[in-house]
């Protein structure tokens, strides 16, 4: 199906940034080892020290599936289960990859606003030391959320407490982890590792790369040998250079905040803009580049054939609408005038 229209699809149908491509195109020349052993590689751990802290060993992804799975594989065994929430995309959208790789159970908690806290998680703590139940390691968390939402720093920290006390790992898909910073003013580091993260995601897919993650592990120990885990989980690129080149040019010169800021400011634009609309209940709170709404069934059907996006939640009527650091105020009025007329009778 081709879209000639606008997406408000998914901050993954957004172009890579110019300045990204620019970069890859500018270390497009002549030879350089490959695997990681090239200078756009190192620049690019050294920017990941810089902003993760000088212990932080990072290596780079191909796609967030795989950094997830992978990461968790690393850090658990086939009898582990890893907690999560039932709107987690490891739990949704990712076609089982983390269950099939790392051979644990997931256990979903329920969450209306895609976050989890410490007093739903110790439930499932008492099946610890039961040879006949899988055995809790990991707790993951999204930040920010597949909804939308961010964790507080104290958030993840109470999180990060109780994962500690009761020898669990945290583990957080960072996918939109620059949206998250961007919402809360603070830095990328400050909402994970510091705040007592073991292993994090991170994306720079949705912030205007193309397969360009990466997995940081705050916890020392924990990655020994993930060289192994990453080139067996097949996440290890030759020409690495082209991912590297792409982490240097958002980390250069703070694009990844432009771009974020910009993605989080359109959707509060158009949440602002369509919020007073009788027949339209916005769902969350529109903290970082998504909001979700419910609107009348036929008007969805008929702003459906001018723009691209999707229904999250048929039963209510409930859609999903995603900016990006490529989203114009012009797209915005566009869509809302789209969006009224859709609804008009
Ligand atoms: C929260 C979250 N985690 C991870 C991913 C990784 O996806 P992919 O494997 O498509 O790169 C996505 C993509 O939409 C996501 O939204």
């Amino acid at each position: 199906m081709s879209h000639s229209l606008k997406s408000f699809a998914s901050d993954n149908n957004a172009p890579v940034h110019d300045a990204v491509f620019q970069a890859m195109l500018e270390s497009n020349r002549g030879d350089a080892i490959g695997y990681g052993d090239d200078i756009h590689t190192m620049a690019a751990e050294k920017h990941f020290k810089e902003i993760f802290g000088k212990d932080a060993r990072v290596f780079f992804m191909l796609t967030g599936t795989g950094a997830n799975a992978a990461g968790l594989s690393h850090i658990t065994r086939p009898y582990h289960a890893i907690v999560c929430s039932d709107k987690a995309h490891m739990e949704n959208d990712e076609c089982g990859a983390p269950e099939k790789i790392t051979g644990c159970k997931l256990i979903r908690l329920p969450s209306e606003d895609g976050k989890i806290k410490p007093s739903q998680i110790l439930p499932h703590l008492d099946s610890i030391g039961f040879q006949h139940h899988s055995q809790p390691k990991v707790v993951s968390v999204t930040q920010a959320t597949e909804l939308g939402t961010v964790y507080r720093p104290e958030e993840i920290s109470e999180i990060a407490h109780f994962t500690r006390e009761h020898d669990l790992y945290l583990h957080m898909d960072g996918a939109r982890l620059a949206n998250a910073a961007a919402s809360l003013d603070l830095s990328l580091s400050e909402i994970s590792g510091k705040a007592g993260v073991d292993l994090l995601s991170f994306g720079g897919t949705k912030n205007g790369a193309m397969a360009a993650e990466a997995l940081i592990f705050f916890n020392q120990d924990l990655a020994d040998g993930f060289e192994y885990t990453r080139k067996q989980s097949m996440q290890l690129m030759s020409k690495m250079r082209y991912i590297s080149a792409q982490f240097n040019a958002l980390f250069s010169g703070g694009l990844w905040l432009e771009n974020a800021r910009k993605a989080n400011r359109m959707a509060k634009m158009l949440a602002e803009r369509i919020e007073d609309i009788p027949s339209i209940t916005i769902t969350q709170q529109v903290e970082t580049n998504g909001v979700f709404a419910m609107m009348p069934r036929a008007a969805i059907e008929k702003l459906r054939r001018r723009y691209f996006f999707y229904t999250w939640d048929a039963r209510k009527n409930e859609v999903r609408l995603m900016t990006s650091y490529n989203t114009t105020e012009h797209d915005i009025d566009g869509f809302v005038e789209a969006i009224r007329e859709s609804l008009r009778k």
